[in-house]
């Protein structure tokens, strides 16, 4: 979703700004553009539709002056078409101040009508370009009232934000002004990096990383004003606070592609460390013991916890899914898995005693942030699943296990998956021990655990198998995948990937639930992918399989290595090590996730930058 890059310092703004615009590709854009202020006090603007390259056409062909202070932005279009015009950064009325947003000002129609009144006329049919005009009109009135041209930018930047409802993280510049950056942030990550004698500012770390490791994260409310020489904090009151320097945990290697193509492959065959760092000095073998301890310091309150509510959109959601047959299966415990972006408006009831745990590997995505703010204002205790460290949702937990997972680029969601089922079921373990568990089933399910990175390693040499199998269906347009028990959620991901990257319709559901209609979709060679592995509810998946193959729909079935009776009822059979039943989904959702991927290869698609996708959902 949409990114900002800042910068002020000693450096060229220009190659940081746009190398910082290309760190922040992944998250999904359709436009860009940037702002610089030269020395002389003048303002520079160059934009493009399109990818980041495009920009640097622009700025080739009207090359920008030397300067040290900027600001840029990727644009993923909310309010109003992707054209060059709606594209940030915005300017006020006078071209002396712009702006870049991430965020929505919800009441922009007032304040465009306020400004439309005083004479105002807009270039953009964005609400970012209302705000920046809003913040030159104030500077003007204060300019005015004050007989002098400034420095007033912080007091316009302050109270055009209090005029604001909805969500914002800006960075603005005025070139009356032009060593100075302010940026604000209310629900709209931003982080500064803070460097020898300059600063990054952006809304990813992933834009920081190759310049510094000490980051500010900015909170709501609050805002900075930043430069060179000279460094503030304030509320958006205009209080002053002491910003508290951190140190950034992604490494800039972390971030290289290597040998493979695409983010998303190297990501599916990072699983099995991922998992191992996930797992690290927290599935203790030897000892028989869960240690998290991030959530030691409520510990009691999880284990006495009359229910569990597991929260979280996309991907996450299906993770949690997956939490709730594990909650309840293992830690016996009432559980309920549901969408944040439901939970938040059903006005949902929490008795005492309840849990929320908010699942996102972003940490950022505003409808999970406001489930989880609901549940916390209703008396819950908050509990986070998170990737990205020092996140928005991270820090407004009460605690958390971090997923370790490294950062994900690829926007379809994999190694982030498998590390939350794996925090899912750490967490269901430590609190069914505590509860009803006996040490033989744990200590079971603990030995499962730790085999399965090693399984998981052997599983991705299916990655050419599955390519075969899935070019001879990459024509077709609708698939369906099945499951039950703790592949249903499973079968909600294949579709998702699927859908995602490939642009192929496919439909996730219970397998029993198919012939509740869905069946009806069936014709002859329509792709019907079932994970039908040895478990509780094997025979029944085969039934499945064979009310399937009776109207000729073509079975792809994901099974237990060495089970022979399969291959009778399927053609196309990719086989999984064996493992416990609620650890399953670990291990099955890797052939689905290669499947997605060799599809949209298959299919020419753009594998890490899927159209009108975004990585990070910040806007509801
Ligand atoms: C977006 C991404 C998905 C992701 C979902 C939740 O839709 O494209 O891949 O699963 O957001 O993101 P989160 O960062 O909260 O896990």
């Amino acid at each position: 979703m949409c990114g900002i890059v800042a910068y002020v310092g000693r450096k060229l703004a220009q190659p940081v700004l746009v190398e910082g615009l290309k760190r922040l590709e992944y998250r999904g854009y359709d436009s860009a553009g940037v702002a610089v202020i030269d020395p002389g006090g003048r303002l520079h603007l160059r934009k493009a539709v399109g990818r980041i390259s495009n920009l640097e056409d622009a700025i080739e062909n009207r090359p920008l002056p030397q300067a040290h202070i900027g600001i840029s932005h990727t644009r993923w279009a909310t309010h109003g078409g992707v054209t060059e015009a709606n594209a940030h950064p915005h300017l006020d009325a006078g071209d002396a101040i712009a702006l870049v947003h991430n965020g929505i000002i919800e009441n922009y129609h007032v304040l465009k009508k306020f400004l439309e009144e005083k004479g105002y006329t807009f270039k953009s049919q964005t609400d970012t370009e209302v705000l920046s005009m809003l913040v030159g009109h104030l500077y003007n009135e204060l300019a005015a009232a004050r007989g002098s041209d400034g420095p007033f930018l912080l007091k316009a930047v302050q109270a055009a934000l209090h005029e604001v409802e909805g969500t914002y993280g800006i960075a603005v510049v005025c070139r009356n002004e032009p060593d100075t950056l302010v940026v604000a942030r209310k629900g709209s990550p931003l982080i500064i990096g803070v460097g020898d004698d300059e600063y990054v500012v952006a809304s990813d770390a992933a834009a920081i990383v190759e310049h510094t490791s000490r980051v500010i994260y900015l909170n709501d409310n609050e805002m900075a004003v930043i430069r060179t020489d000279q460094f503030t904090t304030t509320t958006i009151d205009d209080i002053e606070i002491s910003p508290v320097v951190q140190q950034l945990e992604v490494k800039l290697e972390e971030y290289a592609l290597g040998d493979f193509e695409h983010y998303m492959l190297k990501e599916i065959f990072e699983q099995p460390n991922a998992l191992r760092n996930c797992m690290r000095g927290r599935v203790e073998q030897r000892e028989g013991r869960i240690v998290l301890g991030g959530i030691s310091k409520v510990h009691k309150e999880l284990v006495n916890a009359k229910r569990f509510i597991l929260t979280g959109q996309g991907t996450a959601f299906h993770a949690g899914l997956v939490g709730d047959y594990l909650m309840e299966d293992l830690a016996k415990v009432v559980t309920e898995c549901t969408y944040a972006s439901e939970f938040r408006y059903r006005n949902p009831i929490i008795e005492d005693s309840t849990v929320c745990v908010a699942i996102s590997q972003s940490g950022e995505t505003i409808d999970t942030l406001w489930a989880l703010r609901e549940a916390k204002e209703k008396g819950a205790i908050a509990i986070g699943a998170v990737n990205v460290v020092g996140s928005t949702i991270a820090r407004e937990t009460d605690a958390g296990i971090y997923l370790h997972a490294g950062p994900e680029v690829g926007v379809a969601s994999t190694k982030a998956f498998t590390c939350q089922m794996a925090v899912l079921t750490m967490l269901s373990l430590y609190v069914g021990r505590r509860r009803f568990m006996s040490q033989s089933q744990h200590q079971e399910l603990i030995d499962a655990m730790v085999a399965i990175p090693e399984q998981m390693e052997r599983l991705l040499n299916v990655s050419q198998q599955v390519c075969d199998i899935t070019r001879q269906f990459v024509e077709r347009e609708n698939w369906l995948f099945l499951g039950r028990g703790y592949h249903y959620p499973v079968a909600l991901e294949g579709a998702l990937k699927i859908k995602e990257i490939s642009y192929i319709h496919a439909e996730g559901m219970p397998a029993a639930e198919m012939k509740h209609g869905p069946i009806a979709l069936i014709n002859p060679g329509m792709p019907v992918v079932f994970i039908a592995t040895k478990g509780s509810q094997y025979e029944k998946v085969v039934s499945n399989i064979e009310e399937v193959r009776a109207r000729g729909g073509e079975v792809i079935a994901i099974a237990t290595e060495g089970d022979k009776d399969i291959h009778r009822h399927s053609r196309h059979v990719v086989e999984i090590p064996h493992t416990l039943e609620p650890l399953q989904p670990l291990l099955s959702v890797v052939p689905l996730q290669l499947m997605a991927y060799h599809a949209a290869v298959l299919r020419g698609c753009n594998v890490d930058k899927p159209r009108n996708l975004a990585k990070s959902v910040t806007v509801e």
